[in-house]
């Protein structure tokens, strides 16, 4: 069986550019929330003016200028700002990882898969209004392909010569975690010994913002508090909060890292994916059964749910989202003679620092996952204030504080509008 390990991470959030800077924020209880006046009078006349954002700034600092990443103006023009994000995320993970190819051997066993929720909002929004007022000729050359969201993937195949697959998956919230799952199956199928994996999105747009708000999905009581705004499990919780980034990480098969002495951070060991064939964006209401999700990835990687150290949950900061998840992960984690008690099971939605970063978010959170193994912390949940004991809410939460616990098994969730969920297993490389 060939095995699928994680040697390189890149990431661009609302917690900085580079996984130096997220990360550490991220156990130091810092939020990537801001209001949204400053982007304009389109955005503060909508009921949700809070956003995960990714800074402006240096990249030294941690910030976003996107000359330093897509280093040509015309290479600017060609490519959105998801796509943006998803190179730059993909180019700190290779270097992370120590494979930037060249032979043309390791050039044909590298691929990538990088996926998008929505894509390019306002390139959509900008044309239309355009070609509505001016017609034909207002429209750019360069409109489709900045569109397209496997273009993120294409642009990275490009600029690296990576001849491997080149994938691109597109499943609302649960974009991210499908494309690593996916690619760790083509590396396991013998597809590719290396893959570039993950997923970015960028639609703090006010269309995007309107729509969802309009879908009752956003949090909109704390507009003058952005930093709290996004509360998973807290009893004051009432919506998301979105947010931009992407998150890629290097999946190489075992032997081919070992060979090269890559530095591995943890396997990924299982991978389960399921339906809720129910409703658009609402999740089951019977809810109880437990998540079909997390019992495949369990089942694949051969893990019973008693080894499971830590979760990190989809939990966006919705009453009902969070409540189903909380039943679900209790149902299974719990053992099926109550083995565990509740408060000895270790979960964050790790969402209350960055928001819901919608296609990127299950890649982020992928690479949380990881960070909580290679360096025994578990990230905290921000703004869990009050913890809402009648929806049995007795699980360790990792209210506002990052915790130093061992992690061995860890399981991430995601979960997307037309009822699709994905689980990753990532565990201690042994
Ligand atoms: C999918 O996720 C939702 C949200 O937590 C959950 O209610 C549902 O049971 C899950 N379905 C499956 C099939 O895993
Ligand atoms: C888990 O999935 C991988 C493919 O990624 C496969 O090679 C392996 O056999 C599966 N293991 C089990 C126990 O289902
Ligand atoms: C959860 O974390 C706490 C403290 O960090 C620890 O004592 C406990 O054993 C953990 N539970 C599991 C199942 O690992």
């Amino acid at each position: 069986m060939r095995r699928v390990v994680i040697t390189g991470l890149g990431a661009v959030t609302p917690l900085g550019v580079g996984i130096t800077h997220t990360w550490p924020r991220l156990l130091r209880s810092k939020s990537g929330v801001l209001s949204t006046h400053a982007l304009g009078p389109k955005f503060s006349a909508l009921p949700s003016q809070v956003a995960g954002l990714v800074p402006a700034g240096r990249k030294d600092d941690g910030g976003w200028t996107a000359d330093e990443w897509v280093v040509t103006a015309g290479e600017r023009r060609r490519m959105a700002l998801f796509a943006q994000y998803g190179m730059a995320a993909s180019e700190m993970a290779m270097r992370d990882a120590g494979w930037v190819p060249w032979r043309e051997g390791d050039l044909a066993a590298t691929g990538v898969c990088l996926g998008s929720g929505i894509g390019s909002f306002e390139d959509v929004y900008e044309t239309s209004v355009a070609f509505e007022k001016g017609g034909y000729h207002k429209v750019s050359p360069l409109f489709v392909p900045r569109l397209l969201i496997n273009l993120a993937a294409g642009h990275v195949s490009m600029r690296y010569g990576l001849r491997g697959p080149n994938h691109a998956v597109t499943t609302a919230c649960t974009t991210g975690a499908h494309c690593i799952g996916d690619a760790a199956r083509l590396i396991s199928y013998g597809d590719a010994d290396v893959m570039i994996a993950g997923g970015a999105e960028s639609c703090i747009h006010p269309l995007a913002i309107a729509g969802f708000a309009r879908a009752r999905s956003l949090a909109t009581d704390w507009n003058d508090r952005p930093s709290e705004a996004s509360r998973p499990f807290d009893k004051d919780r009432a919506g998301f909060v979105i947010g931009e980034g992407a998150g890629v990480m290097v999946l190489e098969e075992l032997e081919h890292a070992k060979a090269r002495g890559a530095r591995v951070y943890a396997e990924l060991k299982g991978y389960g994916l399921s339906s809720d064939a129910y409703h658009m964006t609402a999740p089951r209401a019977d809810g109880d059964g437990p998540l079909l999700a997390m019992k495949a990835a369990l089942r694949n990687a051969s893990i019973t749910p008693e080894a499971v150290d830590y979760v990190n949950a989809h939990a966006t900061s919705t009453k009902l989202g969070d409540a189903a998840e909380n039943r679900a992960i209790k149902n299974l984690l719990l053992g099926e003679h109550g083995k565990r008690n509740a408060s000895a099971i270790n979960i964050s939605s790790t969402k209350g620092a960055i928001g819901h970063l919608l296609g990127a978010a299950g890649a982020v959170e992928a690479i949380f996952s990881v960070l909580a193994i290679h360096e025994n912390t578990l990230p905290p949940t921000l703004n869990l204030d009050t913890i809402d004991a009648e929806e049995g809410f007795d699980c360790n939460y990792v209210p506002n504080e990052a915790q130093q616990h061992k992690v061995d098994v860890a399981l991430t969730n995601s979960f997307g509008f037309g009822g699709t969920n994905a689980s990753l297993c990532f565990s201690r490389y042994q």
